[in-house]
């Protein structure tokens, strides 16, 4: 069997808790090198994965190893340089949401490897969860999705910021709850928002109703201000309606029927291993399954520009006084 050479620029936190794992397990996959600036942290991964060869410059990575793609799991606003350095070199390319910082940034990220004939990824993972993917499946069958709603709360009070301000909430997390009211509805047409600034200067409360163009509502719903991290989705179309919370069950009511169906998100999974029930493993797969098979993969740079767009459109229809 032909294995996926891969290089790996990144070795934190995220990387260390659903990318490794997942592609270690992959008998198809052969990390060849990994690479971070940070020495310690190369070294805690190359050893608790057995990986030889580790760099601290990526390019000398790239250019010592022949490799079929280069995973790029860092913070956003440092992402830009590699992602076009590796893509000039004509490499395929995974990178974890958001796609860059600004939708400038993708629509150029785009180009670059469309011009240089690249396959390329963004980690949108919440499509990838085997009990949203059942859901939506389900729902489907009955008709096309004419309503659903995306919500997402946390609480990071007093802290709102990521990377200490270097990209807003919306973009950088938020923005999973919006990629997949996309990935159910379509794309948008109509967009008008909420968005405030609770307990602070910084928006972290972002509300929206959209129209898509196929005729389905879409509903956002999120807050960084309130109890915990909750994160779910409802899904409706003709005598059916799904309530999702992918950390834990689906409950899903058809024709006025009072008992709902439930479905364990670590049933269909098989695992209650989050890299696994959370759709991480699976969304690996797919970007090697497309390598494997020369195929684009659906949630490529090019299609995140869309999402982008989305965000930037909330961000725009904002009409709170
Ligand atoms: N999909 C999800 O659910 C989810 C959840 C958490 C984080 N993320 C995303 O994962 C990404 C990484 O987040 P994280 O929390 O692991 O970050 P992190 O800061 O823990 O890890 C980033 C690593 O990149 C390294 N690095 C920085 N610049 C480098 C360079 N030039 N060359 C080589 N290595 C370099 C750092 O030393 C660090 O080890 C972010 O884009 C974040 O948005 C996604």
């Amino acid at each position: 069997m032909k294995k996926i050479k891969v290089g790996f620029i990144g070795c934190g936190g995220f990387a260390n808790m659903v990318y490794y794992p997942s592609l270690t397990e992959m008998d198809d996959v052969e990390i060849v090198a990994i690479c971070d600036i940070n020495q310690e942290k190369l070294n805690n991964t190359g050893k608790k994965y057995n990986i030889e060869k580790r760099y601290t410059d990526y390019r000398k990575m790239i250019e010592e190893n022949e490799l079929d793609a280069v995973y790029i799991i860092m913070p956003p606003h440092h992402l830009y340089d590699i992602v076009i350095d590796v893509l000039k070199r004509k490499l395929n390319v995974y990178i974890e949401k958001p796609p860059g910082i600004t939708l400038f940034q993708i629509k150029n990220m785009a180009n670059f490897a469309i011009k240089n004939n690249c396959k390329t990824m963004v980690g949108f993972n919440r499509r990838f969860i085997p009990l949203l993917r059942k859901v939506k499946e389900i729902v489907e069958k009955k008709g096309p999705i004419i309503q659903a709603v995306s919500t997402f709360y946390k609480n990071m009070y007093p802290n709102f910021l990521y990377y200490n301000g270097a990209i807003d909430i919306l973009t950088s997390d938020a923005i999973h709850s919006v990629d997949v009211l996309r990935w159910l509805c379509g794309e948008a047409k109509n967009v008008k928002s909420i968005i405030k600034s609770y307990y602070s200067d910084t928006p972290n409360a972002f509300n929206a109703i959209i129209e898509f163009e196929k005729g389905a509502t879409g509903i956002l719903l999120t807050n960084w201000t309130v109890g915990k991290r909750f994160h779910t989705f409802e899904l409706h179309s003709l005598g059916i309606s799904a309530f999702v919370n992918c950390d834990d069950k689906a409950l899903i009511y058809e024709d006025n029927n009072e008992k709902p169906e439930i479905i364990s998100t670590f049933d269909v999974a098989k695992s209650n291993q989050l890299y696994k029930f959370y759709g991480y493993y699976d969304e690996n797969k797919y970007f090697i399954t497309c390598i494997k098979e020369n195929k684009q993969p659906e949630c490529n740079f090019y299609d995140s520009i869309k999402t982008m767009e989305l965000v930037e459109q909330i961000y725009k229809n904002n009409i709170s006084s």
